[in-house]
């Protein structure tokens, strides 16, 4: 025989509404009425639920139908699982309450290369969610959180003053970059080797240049600095070109090569660097001080759920 519980698992959502209507309007013929059926289809299904719980749910008191101990037992069951459908409904219709919401995420300009990536499927699954991606270096992106201009953020370096929320979702290594002709590409390196060499950052207020000013100062090493430049992609550019060596996300580089090879023109290697990459984190931010649109707690979740990864990903 089995349990009792798989004996209600068996208990179908035709036959629990048999009852819970049954149950209220203590009679099977007011019970068919209300579910448009008719009373031998309540009677049995009555009948079945009684065999799932193994005894009677009803008495017949003179003419009056009540509910036996067990069939008050049931009911209070039947008013929860109905509760629980409906708390399900309020939730689906938040859920589709997205389809009318808006999306504001302000990325860090690292984050260019793999944002859209992470925005496309939570677009497709979401319609009618407009989102507005706005990309700007840290010190803005910081800016912006300040004075409540997004629901999220995306960067890797926090401002400390304000209260706010965090989730890492994605590893960000910064790798030491070089033209692929470079001498000391494919050799072991310390930092000191590089003492002469020229270095190309990143403009004040990228948490990039940041990140690698924090590094340079904690191992105490003082990069002979050759030039600012306002992008990744002129950072790219100007290292490939032999300007110099430069920090940056590996994200941002999909192009490094391990062999370079001259006839496919310039290229970029990772340089063996010890102390590097240097091993950031990725993360969504948001103010918790302000209340989060339903937008922003569904993408919050989309990315707990989906759990990106760097190979996931575009690069
Ligand atoms: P950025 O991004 O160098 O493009 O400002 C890095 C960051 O702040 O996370």
């Amino acid at each position: 025989m089995p349990t009792l519980l798989k004996r209600l698992q068996r208990v179908t959502p035709q036959q629990l509404r048999a009852f819970e209507s049954t149950a209220r309007l203590r009679s099977v013929t007011r019970a068919a009425q209300e579910l448009h059926v008719s009373q031998p289809t309540v009677s049995i299904q009555l009948r079945e639920i009684a065999l799932a719980v193994g005894e009677p749910l009803f008495e017949t008191v003179g003419r009056q139908l009540r509910l036996t101990q067990a069939g008050e037992a049931m009911q209070d069951a039947a008013n929860e699982i109905t509760g629980c459908w409906q708390r399900f409904e309020t939730r689906m219709a938040e859920v589709h309450g997205l389809l009318r919401g808006r999306l504001r995420i302000a990325a860090v300009t690292t984050a260019e290369y793999f944002v859209p990536d992470l925005l496309g499927p939570f677009a497709a699954a979401h319609p009618g969610v407009d989102i507005e991606l706005t990309v700007e270096n840290r010190d803005r992106v910081v800016d912006r959180l300040q004075r409540s201009r997004d629901d999220l953020s995306v960067m890797m370096l926090p401002p400390d003053e304000l209260p706010l929320d965090t989730f890492p979702f994605l590893d960000n290594p910064l790798v030491v970059i070089a033209a692929a002709d470079h001498p000391l590409a494919g050799k072991r390196l310390t930092l000191s080797r590089l003492a002469k060499a020229r270095w190309l950052m990143r403009e004040p207020g990228s948490g990039t240049r940041m990140a690698a000013e924090q590094h340079f100062a904690r191992v105490g090493f003082e990069p002979h600095i050759a030039m600012s430049l306002g992008s990744n992609e002129a950072i790219k550019h100007a290292v490939s070109a032999g300007l110099g060596l430069a920090v940056v996300s590996r994200l941002a580089v999909a192009d490094i090569v391990d062999t370079p090879s001259p006839a496919r023109g310039p290229q970029l290697v990772q340089l063996k660097v010890s102390g590097f990459p240097i091993r950031r984190q990725w993360l969504l931010v948001w103010r918790r001080d302000q209340p989060m649109s339903a937008a922003a707690k569904r993408f919050v979740s989309y990315l707990r759920e989906s759990r990106p990864s760097r190979a996931s990903l575009a690069h």
